[in-house]
């Protein structure tokens, strides 16, 4: 198959591409400064020259907080753009796959969240995000693969962060109250092109990259893990605070579990293992 992938220098679009290359698809990548996903004509223009058989768009504005003093400019990324990429899906015969998120939701909930349960974004970046799930709707072939809290060996994420933080600090605050699943963007990947692969009928697909967690736990399962591997290092004692102790720019909600049961039923290996991951990338990123 032809895949063209958008925003490739982000961590999914880096991850995508690792993958594809161990893969016999033909795989083409772009990123920001090849194709801006919100100029309508180059996306047309892009996707007529390269005809691919599924475009996977893993381009996106993804600063939660920054995102609350843009709107506008989110909306265009995370929206707009992505009713260009249906429109060139359709021009072509391809699927489109839209990456989203759990912050479409409240988090005022007990239990693992279906595809079908009630949306309620409470940021910026959650209405955004929902709004391109809304336009990639407008593909007549489409999957909206829903992930939560990506990690990876590229890019900026929380992962990485401790790491950073794990030199030279006593203690280390950490959100304890806020429960998701942490998602390694290689998992990720795996799963979005073999979904691309299977014949699976449109719509929304919800994808878990593991155990459920807390920030909390997700940082001391990183700071475990970095110990075995560096016990002579000396790490910080990580703290639980409350997201209202914690305080963030923008509203995030308390439990974002997602139930992939839908997308085990078309692919059974489907759901990541952020510990694992976790085990795998630290003797890299604890150089
Ligand atoms: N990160 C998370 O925790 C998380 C959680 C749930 C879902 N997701 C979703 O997963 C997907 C991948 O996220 P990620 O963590 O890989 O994001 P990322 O690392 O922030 O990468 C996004 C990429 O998109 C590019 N981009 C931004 N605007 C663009 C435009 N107009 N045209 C083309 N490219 C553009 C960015 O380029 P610049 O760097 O130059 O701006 C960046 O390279 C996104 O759809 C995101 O919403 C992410």
């Amino acid at each position: 198959m032809k895949i063209l992938v958008t925003g490739a220098d982000g961590q999914l679009g880096r991850c995508l591409q690792d993958r594809l290359r161990m893969t016999a698809h033909d795989g083409l990548a772009l990123n920001r400064s090849q194709l801006d996903i919100t100029d309508r004509q180059s996306v047309e223009a892009a996707v007529v020259r390269f005809r691919p058989d599924v475009i996977v768009n893993a381009a996106a504005y993804t600063a939660v907080d920054r995102a609350e003093s843009e709107p506008e400019v989110v909306r265009r990324i995370n929206a707009e753009a992505v009713g260009y990429l249906a429109e060139a899906a359709n021009k072509v015969g391809a699927l489109l796959v839209q990456v989203s998120t759990d912050y479409v939701f409240d988090g005022r909930t007990i239990r693992p969240y279906r595809e079908s349960d009630p949306v309620n974004p409470l940021n910026v970046y959650g209405a955004s995000k929902l709004a391109g799930e809304e336009c990639a709707a407008g593909a007549n072939r489409y999957f909206v693969v829903r992930a939560a809290w990506l990690f990876s060996e590229y890019g900026n994420n929380f992962l990485k962060s401790m790491l950073k933080l794990a030199d030279g600090r006593e203690t280390l605050q950490v959100v304890v109250d806020q429960i998701g699943t942490p998602t390694y963007a290689g998992d990720l990947a795996v799963s979005i092109i073999r979904l691309a692969e299977a014949e699976a009928a449109s719509g929304i697909y919800n994808y878990s990259g593991g155990r459920a967690c807390s920030w909390f736990e997700f940082s001391q399962a990183i700071f475990a893990c970095l110990g075995k591997l560096r016990p002579e290092w000396r790490l910080p004692e990580v703290l639980p605070v409350t997201a209202a102790e914690y305080s963030s720019v923008a509203s995030r909600p308390a439990y974002t579990v997602l139930d992939d049961a839908k997308l085990r039923a078309c692919l059974p290996q489907s759901t990541g293992d952020w510990e694992l991951a976790i085990e795998s990338l630290m003797p890299v990123l604890a150089e």
